[in-house]
């Protein structure tokens, strides 16, 4: 049996997915005059084969656990097709799958109560795409850890439904790495204070105004809080800015994420950042910000998918960046420490010396000179700010080991980056 479904981008359908009878699927812009999906994606009439469309969609769904739950029960044709049929009203950028129009919103939100909350949390791990609630959302969002996405207005979490995008990103934690969310959460609040461009908020649930009662149920289950920057308000209504991964951008599936099984490395992301913009350096200096706050708290799961292109109204730009956290904390024996792409050929951070990285710069069409002067000007202070946020922070200073383990790890690298 063939099927189809249509594709929309920020509201306006844009083009017709279809699967045939040997589940292979296809993907048709409806005019010239749409947005593209992606820049691997050009609009064009003639129709996308299943090996140029299948990666962009493959890298929709969440890795592991939820897609799995849906593979279960899956019964006949296209996987990542039923997926996105099932789930894709709601997913990372401004793409979404409708069988017909989504109706106009009647504004009937769905509140999401702390006790509701409770139960989304407690039940997440068994049921990662909340099917056992009532009128549960279509979302779909990539990569391994548990979360969910809700609408927040006015410190209330409301559930999304086909015509209300979700504003935040809740993540839960992970019984394998109880202390990962203090982990990003230091990250993520490190690089805003180092003025890296990062998501505008992320809150950790032991810092949210809430009744007493309340407070201690959702203290015991610790979440983060992230705002989309792929989302933005006005006058009340929700919009989607689109993006795309750095997998999507370059047309590969999840599985080459990591440049050791094959896949993306530092050259091939950088052709991508020079491929959309006239003048390249603004992009390629944050890039160049990003591999180095990644080495300097010892993040080894920097893949492409941990970085995105936005799609916003100026042109295509670099994401905020997402998923910063240290891998390197945890032992070798639990978490890979080898780096997700390499750096002058390297593979482990601890084997990096000053040279590799002005090599990686003079490999970047960059002057490698100037460039090493603006990172040591850039994170000259890192190390005493790690320190002070760690101290200040009333979550962080609770979980002042995990803090400290980061910046161990950070004064080590600074020392040998700046020596
Ligand atoms: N703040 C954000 N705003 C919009 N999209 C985001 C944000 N953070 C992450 N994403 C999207 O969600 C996906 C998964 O997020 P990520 O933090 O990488 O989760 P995980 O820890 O499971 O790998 C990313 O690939 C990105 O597309
Ligand atoms: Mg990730």
């Amino acid at each position: 049996m063939s099927r189809q479904i249509n594709v929309y981008l920020c509201r306006n359908k844009t083009g017709v997915l279809r699967e045939n009878e040997l589940s292979r699927l296809s993907f048709q812009y409806c005019s010239v005059d749409v947005s593209p999906l992606s820049v691997k994606l050009p609009v064009r009439t003639e129709e996308y084969s299943h090996d140029l469309i299948f990666p962009f969609l493959e890298n929709l769904v969440p890795e592991g656990d939820a897609f799995e739950i849906l593979a279960k029960d899956h019964v006949s044709g296209n996987r990542i097709f039923s997926f996105l049929d099932k789930f894709g009203g709601d997913c990372a950028g401004a793409v979404a799958f409708y069988k017909t129009e989504p109706e106009k919103s009647n504004n009937k939100l769905h509140k999401i109560p702390s006790n509701k909350l409770v139960h989304i949390i407690d039940n997440l791990p068994q049921d990662p795409l909340l099917t056992s609630l009532e009128n549960s959302p279509r979302l779909s969002l990539a990569g391994a850890q548990s979360k969910f996405a809700v609408k927040k207005i006015n410190n209330q979490y409301y559930r999304s439904d086909d015509v209300n995008p979700t504003t935040h990103i809740i993540k839960i934690a992970n019984n394998h790495f109880p202390d990962l969310l203090i982990n990003e959460l230091f990250c993520m609040k490190l690089a805003q204070l180092m003025f890296l461009n990062v998501p505008g908020s992320f809150i950790h649930s032991g810092s949210l105004m809430v009744s007493e009662i309340d407070l201690m149920e959702v203290q015991k289950r610790p979440y983060l809080e992230i705002k989309r920057y792929d989302r933005y308000v006005e006058n009340g209504n929700v919009y989607r800015i689109h993006q795309e991964d750095f997998c999507q951008a370059l047309g590969i599936v999840s599985g080459k994420k990591y440049q050791s099984g094959g896949g993306a490395g530092l050259r091939d992301c950088i052709k991508i950042i020079e491929s959309f913009s006239e003048n390249p350096l603004p992009g390629l200096t944050r890039f160049v910000e990003w591999i180095v706050f990644n080495y300097l708290i010892g993040n080894t799961d920097a893949h492409a998918k941990n970085i995105s292109l936005l799609h916003a109204k100026t042109g295509i730009v670099l994401a905020p960046f997402y998923d910063l956290l240290s891998t390197e904390i945890y032992s070798k024996k639990i978490v890979d420490h080898n780096m997700a792409m390499l750096i002058n050929g390297k593979g482990r951070y601890d084997s990096l010396k000053p040279e590799d990285f002005l090599s990686l710069f003079m490999q970047l069409g960059l002057n490698a000179t100037n460039t090493m002067k603006g990172i040591k000007n850039r994170f000259s202070n890192i190390f005493e700010i790690s320190k002070s946020l760690c101290e200040t922070d009333k979550v962080l200073s609770a979980n002042k080991t995990v803090c400290d383990d980061i910046i161990s790890i950070i004064k080590k690298r600074i020392t040998k980056l700046f020596s």
